[in-house]
């Protein structure tokens, strides 16, 4: 049987049905060759993509850019909104309506959450959302899904933690999101009282089999773990900057505590002190690697929506 993929626009994990998180995974795993430049690929020559990026980002937008110039594609775009005409006072969707003009598809990051999907409302070409706000982080969560299935073997039968800012975090929300998808998976959620994961979050595991269970202490489920899911206290979230100063520093992940036990350390990164230097020589470590898959997995989703959106 011939899949198909069959979402337009990537705005929310929500969105996606299992089949459609497979087949990104299994169209990133085919294209691992590529993305490590052991082969090459003319997929998307002559395509242009679209990179609005109203927040700050690093590997967002490099393994964008990555992914599509692997792909024989190119980029345009911009880095924050002081370097757009959104500056000069232009509006988002005259801005977007532009890129549309431009691009083949259009990929977004901005700090109010909804602004990819009010983008994808008025413009034809493929949306893809690197991150609204405190909402989702769609492309981010299939690039961890990616990471756990090659590091663990399987989605299904996970036992992670999710680990610090879960309020603010994104990329907690699409991932908790997307593991109500998978059989027999269980949450630890760890963060300081004032950072716990949202109740609309709470709300949809509570319709699915995912079994959850909010804890204070990481020592507490270390033992019972594959998945430390490390994520930075969000400080630029924080409306009241002292409240950040007396929660950060709450979790700090280190080789002591880590040492014995049968599981990896993630994180969408950047990491502030998380996760303590002594970390990165020792096997635990998939954070870089994690990063690394952000190519194949980007490469996936740009091929997969621009050839079945053809302009
Ligand atoms: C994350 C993000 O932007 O949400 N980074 C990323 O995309 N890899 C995590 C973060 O900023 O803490």
């Amino acid at each position: 049987m011939i899949k198909i993929f069959k979402l337009k626009n990537i705005i929310s994990i929500k969105d996606f049905e299992r089949e459609d998180i497979e087949y990104i995974l299994d169209e990133a795993s085919k294209l691992e060759d590529i993305a490590k430049s052991r082969d090459i690929s003319e997929e998307l020559k002559g395509k242009i993509l679209g990179l609005m990026f109203f927040e700050p980002s690093t590997r967002t937008r490099i393994s964008f850019e990555t992914a599509m110039k692997r792909l024989h594609g190119q980029c345009i775009g911009f880095t924050s909104s002081g370097s757009s005409s959104v500056s000069k006072g232009e509006s988002i969707a005259d801005t977007a309506k532009m890129f549309e003009g431009y691009s083949d598809a259009l990929v977004i990051r901005h700090e109010l959450e909804g602004v990819s999907k009010f983008i994808s409302d008025i413009v034809d070409v493929p949306v893809i959302n690197a991150g609204d706000g405190a909402g989702q982080h769609p492309t981010q969560t299939l690039l961890d899904l990616y990471t756990i299935r090659n590091e663990i073997g399987s989605i299904d039968n996970l036992k992670i933690a999710l680990i610090g800012d879960l309020k603010f975090g994104r990329t907690v929300h699409s991932l908790s999101n997307a593991l109500c998808l998978f059989d027999n998976v269980k949450i630890y959620l760890v963060s300081p009282p004032e950072l716990r994961m949202p109740q609309e979050v709470l709300i949809d595991l509570d319709k699915t089999n995912v079994e959850y269970e909010e804890v204070s202490n990481i020592e507490d489920i270390i033992d019972d773990v594959n998945v430390l899911y490390v994520t930075r206290i969000q400080k630029e979230r924080f409306g009241d900057i002292d409240e950040y100063e007396k929660i950060k520093g709450a979790y700090i992940v280190n080789k002591k505590m880590l040492e014995g036990k049968d599981l990896i350390v993630m994180h969408p990164l950047p990491r502030i002190d998380e996760i303590a230097g002594d970390v990165d020589d020792t096997k635990y470590n998939k954070y870089f690697t994690q990063a690394a898959n952000a190519v194949p997995v980007r490469m996936a989703i740009l091929k997969t929506l621009i050839k079945n959106n053809p302009k």
